[in-house]
């Protein structure tokens, strides 16, 4: 199969009430991880790039690794995403490429650290709409600002500074045509987001369904949502690492959050630790080892495994062969038609 538009994946999510995983990726065993769960699972994915992985891998290594997943894969349908595009630059560059869908981080100044004001991001956001969906590429918004800070990208702070105000959601997904929406309800990028395993009363899931129940059409994007498991941050302490205590997003709140209008979940740093962990291992317990191989083959599949869980948990295993792809020039009329419009059907208050 083609890459496929990440709105066609989403949008098939909701007709089958599941979520989709966009998984980050920096080198090609990240990418076979994905595609061996994926195929392990029977399930459609996203695989996303950021900026600070279009700068490490280079941008056509990481395209071609994604052209060969889609040929060497040909019955998963895969949606090659830009993760936290900072500028209308960035994400016209990463369209020319090959991208299929991009997401405009306007919520941040293009330094990737300073709020924006919100005419600034509608104005960014929608240049990128425009530009995007005249090329049948879909565009991901955010509205209301992640909490922490990943490799210079982020405002730092807690989940809860900036959440998402439902009013806001709906007059931005009205000014911008958006197809997809990331909303703040108090999750935050990295390993250290909770002191405390998080409940309902510390995720703003009321938030979330309230801004479901208004904007329907528009496929809330939960940013995030790594679970930093307890037995992957055990595994890197056991071989030396110096993880301190903490907690991620339990796997049930973003399960509610599926329920609720959730189709696209975020997940890194948890392929992250899983990655370390099991390279640390083979160092620690086989230290006269110098093979790449030795360590990057357990290292794939403990991110293999975390993936292909993942995929379980979100719903969209078994899902990979309900449809086939639709052409990226399709989409283009799609959006030139009206047919693909999300434009909330209640206005804002
Ligand atoms: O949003 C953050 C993702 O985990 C990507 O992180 O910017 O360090 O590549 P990165
Ligand atoms: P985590 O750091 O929780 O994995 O979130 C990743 C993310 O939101 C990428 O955009
Ligand atoms: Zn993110």
């Amino acid at each position: 199969m083609p890459l496929v538009s990440t709105r066609q994946l989403l949008d098939e999510a909701a007709k089958g009430g599941y979520g989709v995983g966009a998984f980050n990726v920096n080198d090609m065993e990240q990418i076979q991880a994905i595609m061996e769960a994926a195929k392990e699972t029977n399930s459609p994915v996203i695989i996303q790039a950021s900026r600070g992985a279009r700068a490490f891998a280079q941008d056509n290594y990481l395209y071609h690794l994604m052209l060969a997943a889609a040929e060497l894969y040909p019955q998963i349908p895969l949606a090659m995403h830009l993760d936290h595009g900072n500028s209308f630059e960035t994400c016209e560059s990463a369209i020319k490429l090959g991208f299929t869908s991009v997401m405009m981080d306007g919520s941040l100044k293009p330094d990737g650290k300073t709020p924006a004001t919100f005419e600034e991001n509608v104005a960014v956001t929608k240049k990128v709409v425009d530009y995007a969906h005249e090329r049948g590429i879909s565009v991901e918004g955010e509205i209301g600002v992640l909490g922490g800070i990943e490799d210079g990208h982020g405002a730092g702070g807690s989940g809860l500074d900036h959440v998402t105000d439902p009013d806001q959601a709906v007059e931005f997904a009205e000014l911008t045509g958006v197809d997809s929406l990331a909303i703040a309800i108090g999750t935050s990028h990295g390993a250290y987001k909770f002191t405390k395993k998080p409940d309902g009363s510390v995720l703003k899931m009321n938030l979330l369904i309230a801004i479901h129940n208004r904007l329907p059409k528009t496929h809330l994007v939960m940013h995030g949502s790594s679970s930093v498991p307890k037995d992957l941050q055990d595994i890197i302490n056991q071989y030396g690492g110096k993880l301190k205590e903490t907690w991620g997003v339990p796997v049930e709140e973003i399960q509610l959050g599926i329920k609720n209008g959730v189709r696209k979940i975020n997940v890194d740093t948890d392929n992250r630790l899983a990655i370390t962990g099991a390279i640390r291992k083979v160092f620690v317990e086989s230290p006269e080892k110098f093979d790449p191989r030795d360590y990057m083959k357990p290292a794939r599949a403990a991110m293999q495994k975390v993936v292909a869980t993942r995929m379980v948990q979100f719903g969209q295993a078994g899902h990979a062969g309900d449809y086939t792809a639709i052409s990226i020039a399709d989409m283009a009329k799609g959006y030139a038609n009206g047919s693909l419009s999300t434009k909330p059907l209640v206005a804002a208050k």
